[in-house]
Parts: structure tokens; sequence; C-alpha cells
């Protein structure tokens, strides 16, 4: 039917014949809306969550036998938040995933926009991304930037299976819509090139965070066993335009000041036990598991043994947007 003129939009009788004209003009009205546009205070869309490092174990070595590379991109599991209507994220931004390679297996070179990392959980020496170009060794508590646009393919020449967390800004990039993939051409060429062994992998790249140094660093900051994050470190500062990266070493016995931000925060496990309460939940998490605490949830972490945590948060975007908020 043909769109109402000025005339017969001004002509409307009753707000139901002009509320009906609108929709043929693709405008609503403000004063009508179905839910609000603008609230009080964050909402709590996504949940708090927990997901266990041995129950992906178990999927990823089912995956290993039904899936192959050559099928898969990836071989991974998606950490997908409870929240009505999500599909993807972890939290709003972000999205963290466990993934494995098998023995003698290349996981194919390609780059794209959303920036991504991984920390290593299991691993034997010959597990190795390809950042750019450059081999770089992945050893377990292990922390590997590939940036936005950077080029990376991962391989295992050992003789175990490798596990490790991705974590993506992609849902970000999927609002924002900046999103480009591309498969890397001469990936049989440069994977050929590394057969039977790759050159040897470093550990001296601006791309890696070794646990060695990681440790390093801990050992010589202040102790704030008692602060939000424990004893903590940054790796990079940022490590991506998108995500920050930090290590936290909390002391069994002692429970962290309570956390609350505008920012997403997802905390993965690299040693020890413990609990961390997030808006009322209390999750027991042991080496391995996620916990996410999405935006403006309140949350606490208690080490039940001495322990490493790893947290990945989008506090980068909200401080350069403005939008960094606590109580
Ligand atoms: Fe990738």
């Amino acid at each position: 039917m043909k769109a109402p003129t000025r005339e017969e939009l001004a002509q409307s009788g009753t707000l139901e014949e002009l509320y009906a004209k609108l929709e043929k003009v693709a405008m609503g009205p403000g004063w009508n809306k179905p839910t609000p546009s603008l609230w009080a205070s964050p909402r709590k869309t996504f949940q708090p969550g927990h997901w266990r490092y041995e129950q992906a174990r178990g999927a990823l070595d089912a995956a290993g036998r039904l899936i192959n590379t050559e099928l898969a991109e990836r071989r991974n599991l998606i950490l997908v938040n409870p929240a009505e209507g999500n599909t993807y994220g972890t939290v709003r931004t972000i999205v963290a995933a466990y993934q494995m390679i098998m023995p003698g297996e290349w996981a194919r070179a390609h780059r794209h926009t959303p920036n991504a990392l991984r920390l290593i959980l299991d691993a034997e020496p010959g597990t190795y991304t390809v950042v750019d170009g450059v081999n770089i060794a992945m050893e377990p508590g292990d922390v590997l930037l590939t940036p936005n646009w950077s080029t990376h393919g991962h391989g295992n020449n050992s003789k175990a299976c490798a596990y490790w967390l991705d974590f993506l800004d992609a849902p970000l990039v999927q609002l924002l819509e900046p999103m480009f993939f591309e498969p890397y051409e001469d990936d049989d060429a440069s994977h050929a090139a590394f057969e039977p062994e790759p050159p040897a992998a470093t550990t001296d790249s601006p791309f890696v965070f070794t646990l060695a140094e990681t440790r390093r660093r801990l050992a010589a900051a202040p102790a704030t066993p008692e602060a939000p994050f424990g004893t903590a470190i940054e790796l990079g500062s940022p490590a991506l335009d998108t995500i920050a990266l930090h290590m936290m070493s909390l002391k069994p016995g002692v429970r962290t000041q309570e956390h609350r931000s505008t920012a997403n925060n997802i905390y993965a496990v690299v040693r020890g036990t413990g609990v961390t309460s997030v808006d009322g939940e209390s999750f027991a998490w042991r080496r391995g598991d996620v916990i996410a605490a999405p935006a403006w949830r309140p949350h606490t972490h208690e080490a039940t043994s001495d322990a490493l945590v790893f947290r990945v948060t989008d506090e980068p975007v909200l401080h350069k947007l403005g939008f960094f908020r606590t109580p």
C-alpha cells in the first residue's frame, strides 16, 4: 500500500489511526514505546556464570574424534551466557571458548578484526602459534595475543592434545559491525614449510606473556591480598585496544573487597581453588574453570589454596568512551 502523504498523516482522527499510518513511514511514537529506552542504572541482562574445565575436556575429547581441523576452522566450545536471547557472548562484549588441537594438527591461519587472546591450560613442548610469521611457543599459564588483523594459526607437534581458553571481542565487533575475516591464502605453503618440524618457537615476542615472567612480576609486586583483585599485575597496558588483562594472586582464606563497575569481567583459573561470589551466586572453582561477572554485578573472590586467576575485562572500551563507573 502507498505511503501516507503529509495531509493523510495530519488528518489522522485517532491515535490508533495515526499509529497505523506511522508504521508505513517507519516512524514510531516515542510516547508509546513497548519498552523504555532509558533506565536508572545498568540492567542485569547477562548472568553470572561458571564453566568447568573438566566438562570441557570431556566434550573436547569427543570432538577430537568427531571433528577434524579440515572440517572446522577451530575445534572449540563457546561459553554461551544463559542470558535470554543470547546465543554467543560470555558477557556482552567478549566471548570465551575452550579449544583443543590434537598432536600433528594445524589449525589453519587466518586473520580477523576481532582482537583475540588465549590462556594456555595444558600443552606439551612443540605446541605453537604463528603470529604474523613469528612462531611462538604455547606453554601452560602463558597468555598469547593476536590483535586485530594479525595473521595467526596454531600447530601441535607434540605427542599430547593441547588445550587453551580463547577470548575474543567478537560480540563487540558484531555490535559495532566492523567485522572482517579472511583465511590466509598461503596457508598450505606456510604450513608445509614447517614439515616435519617447525622452526624453534620463541617466548621473546610482544605477543606473549609467559607464566615465568608473570610469576616474577607478581613476586615483586606489593602484596595487597584484600584488594578487589588480590595482589595483581597488568599484562600490557592494556594488552589489546578493547581488552585489558591482569593476573591475580589470591591468598587462601582472604576474601577480596567487593568489586562493582560498568565493565565486564571474565575470570579464568590458572592454578589453585577457591570461590567467587557474583551478585549473590557462589561458584567453587578449580584450575581451568571460567567465571563470568557481567557489568554492574558486585563480586568477591576467596581462594581455598594458593591461587592464580586471570582477569579479562573490557575496561579499556568503557574508559575510552567515558562510560566507566563504579558506585
Ligand atoms: Fe582466529
